[in-house]
């Protein structure tokens, strides 16, 4: 297996990406350089010495990466596979670098130009599965514990062979968790909501964090896209917005809406649990406001769009979530934060905070 890297990422956000896994690979002492083809859907890392590819993959925590969405150890590129016979080739690749993967995945990057291709890969798994197995080199029944098999496909029969690490890659078939619009959303940005619990949230702890009877409050909230995934969960929620709520929310009993501004709003409750905010505005004012209710202890978790800015965007997103956290340890907070740019998230990126624990006893009005 040659010493390479592929990320998966949305089109368009090449550059990002390639910047984030060039100072997260130094950072671990791994030096290389990215390959960026604007709007290709992937960043191509070639690392200068063996074995850091692997390191990567192990070392730098999936959940880390703002911009990427699958991170795969791969092989050089395989040219021209011939139409008759384009198993062999992937076969004598993975022979000797991977035994017993618990999953095959044959995917594309996403783009309009792959939809295609992806028809042709929903096919190809099905022999390609069968001759691995044969080989050993993946196990008879899927396992979620053991690395992933990838193979990606960029053009007809030219694809990068690799695997990733089941504890440390994205579940997610080309890293994208395929959501159904709910049919009485009030709005698509729903799915952002709902992709952020899956994403930060770990399954085992849903019924603990988003639990019912929970007290959380939306800035920004109109229509309710957002607003109606907290309801879903039978939560109780302030709505704030100067824009209309969709009456099929309101008629729930479970909101309330306060139509002022976001940024003066102080809460009604004690004790309450989420902190959610879709405002579209600078990211450095959005970051400050969330920082106040998590250093005021008005909220225990808080999930937020951060509006990506013009230019550097990589760097201006890693020094707002860098002053975020200085900032609360300096006030003897401890919080767990992660950022990504979802699925459904377009020119922003999703930040997730939770309060672990505060030393000090918050103030409250
Ligand atoms: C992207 S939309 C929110 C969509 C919502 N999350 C949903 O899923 O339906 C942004 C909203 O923020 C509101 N907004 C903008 N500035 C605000 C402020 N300072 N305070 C409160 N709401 C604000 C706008 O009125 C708009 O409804």
């Amino acid at each position: 297996m040659n010493n390479n890297i592929i990320l998966y990422c949305r089109s368009g956000f090449e550059k990002e990406c390639a910047a984030e896994i060039t100072d997260k690979a130094t950072q671990i002492g791994v030096y290389g350089y990215a390959k960026v083809k604007d709007n290709s859907g992937y960043v191509l890392f070639e690392c200068y010495q063996a074995t850091d590819a692997d390191r990567l993959a192990k070392e730098i925590p999936f959940a880390t990466l703002i911009f990427a969405r699958q991170l795969v150890v791969v092989s050089n590129l395989l040219k021209d596979l011939p139409s008759n016979d384009r198993i062999s080739p992937i076969v004598t690749v993975l022979q000797g670098v991977i035994e017993r993967a618990g999953e095959l995945r044959v995917e594309v990057p996403d783009t309009n130009e792959s939809k295609e291709l992806l028809k042709f890969c929903r096919k190809f798994t099905v022999p390609l599965r069968h001759a691995l197995r044969q080989q050993k080199i993946l196990l008879l029944k899927e396992n979620h514990q053991r690395p992933v098999i990838h193979i990606f496909f960029i053009a007809a029969g030219c694809c990068y062979v690799g695997y990733s690490y089941a504890k440390n890659n994205s579940p997610f078939f080309m890293g994208i968790p395929r959501l159904k619009l709910p049919a009485d959303a009030p709005s698509r940005s729903t799915l952002k909501l709902e992709e952020a619990f899956h994403l930060f949230i770990p399954y085992d702890e849903w019924e603990e964090r988003l639990a019912s009877g929970m007290k959380a409050v939306d800035l920004g909230a109109c229509p309710g896209g957002w607003t109606y995934q907290l309801v879903k969960r039978s939560m109780m929620v302030d709505a704030v917005d100067n824009g209309p709520m969709a009456e099929s929310l309101m008629q729930t009993g479970q909101v309330r809406h306060y139509r002022i501004d976001g940024f003066k709003f102080t809460p009604h409750t004690k004790n309450i649990t989420w902190l959610v905010c879709d405002v579209v505005e600078k990211p450095a004012k959005v970051a400050a406001l969330i920082t106040d209710w998590l250093l005021k202890g008005w909220c225990r978790e808080a999930i937020f769009n951060l509006k990506l800015p013009m230019k550097k965007r990589y760097q201006e997103v890693s020094h707002i979530l860098h002053k975020i956290s200085l900032t609360l340890i300096e006030n003897g907070i401890n919080a767990q934060i992660q950022a990504k740019q979802l699925y459904h998230d377009r020119e922003e990126i999703t930040v997730h905070v939770r309060r672990i624990w505060s030393a000090s006893i918050p103030e409250r009005d």
